[in-house]
């Protein structure tokens, strides 16, 4: 009984995933829809993991008890604290002309992460935060080294991109995620197709999908040492600091190692491809709380 209960279960959820995965490559898309059918897979997929859970990625699912145990004793001193504290003094030093990054953002840069990224109408282009970031320090004259490095290759001058925006996430902390993005606008649904099409096509060396991992093996520890989150609660923690890495690191600069051991090309990091993958994962992710800067395994 319990195994045929099982069997049905899982040919359940491989129909349903055959169906996302259809509906997500069948044109033209209807992101609210989409959301939908994406959130509620994760929730019968993982009854037990409550939906603002999700935000926590891997440590949220039924199984991964230890990681979470291990997880959670990091919660009074989280090794990202040094990171926010750098990206902290850079948000607060004045330009030469007196001002602060803060002087570029509505409500001085406060509870407004959450709406991000948005639609640019004008420009017709996603609007990440580190776009935003960049756009200022350039427009007050400022001379950090993120503004000219190459940002996959000078992992200093990223870690140091990385540490102000997880300072700019952590003021916009438990706000409900809702990208301000105009569907009607045709480039915009455009740009979330693109991003859409990304995460569900099958690339690199093993023909692997993001979905193949954060869909099909989510809730899995792939190899018995890497535990697979759900692609809901994707991105709600990056900026991030993974143990392994010791510093803070940037959600482009994870989508490039998930690429890599896809066996895939990344590109290029701030790439119109990755602004439009990162919007599809957050709105995927809508109504989820933000918990950036997280801490990672
Ligand atoms: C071979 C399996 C695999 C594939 C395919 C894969 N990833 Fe990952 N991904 C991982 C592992 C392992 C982690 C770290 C554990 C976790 O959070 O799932 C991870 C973590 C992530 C995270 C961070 C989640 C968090 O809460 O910290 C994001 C975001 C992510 N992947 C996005 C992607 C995207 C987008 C793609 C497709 C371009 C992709 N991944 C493809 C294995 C994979």
């Amino acid at each position: 009984m319990q195994k045929n209960l099982k069997r049905a279960f899982t040919t359940f959820i491989v129909a349903l995933t055959a169906t996302i995965a259809a509906t997500a490559m069948a044109a033209p898309s209807d992101p609210a829809s989409d959301k939908k059918q994406f959130q509620e897979f994760f929730k019968k997929k993982f009854p037990e993991t409550t939906f603002e859970k999700f935000s926590d990625g891997l440590y949220a699912l039924a199984g991964f008890d230890e990681y979470r145990e291990q997880w959670e004793g990091f919660k009074d001193l989280p090794p990202y604290e040094i990171g926010l504290e750098h990206g902290k003094k850079m948000w607060d030093t004045k330009f030469r002309n007196g001002k602060t990054f803060s002087s570029c953002f509505k409500n001085g840069g406060k509870n407004i992460a959450q709406g991000y990224p948005y639609w640019d109408k004008v420009g017709k282009a996603v609007r990440t935060v580190e776009m935003d970031l960049i756009d200022c320090a350039r427009r007050n004259g400022a001379e950090i080294p993120f503004l000219t490095a190459d940002l996959d290759r000078d992992q200093g001058a990223r870690t140091q991109l990385a540490e102000l925006s997880a300072y700019f996430y952590s003021l916009s902390k438990g706000k409900t995620i809702k990208p301000d993005i105009d569907f009607s606008d045709p480039d915009a649904l455009k740009a979330y197709d693109d991003g859409k099409k990304f995460w569900w096509s099958h690339r690199g060396q093993w023909n692997f999908a993001c979905a193949s991992c954060h869909v099909q093996l989510a809730g899995k520890n792939l190899g018995g040492n890497q535990p697979l989150s759900a692609g809901l609660g994707h991105t709600t923690a990056w900026p991030a600091q993974r143990l392994e890495w010791g510093r803070l690191e940037t959600l482009h600069y994870r989508y490039s190692t998930c690429l890599t051991q896809m066996r895939a090309r990344p590109p290029k990091h701030g790439s119109a491809t990755l602004n439009n993958l990162e919007l599809y994962e957050k709105f995927m992710s809508g109504g989820l709380p933000l918990t950036a800067p997280g801490m990672r395994n």
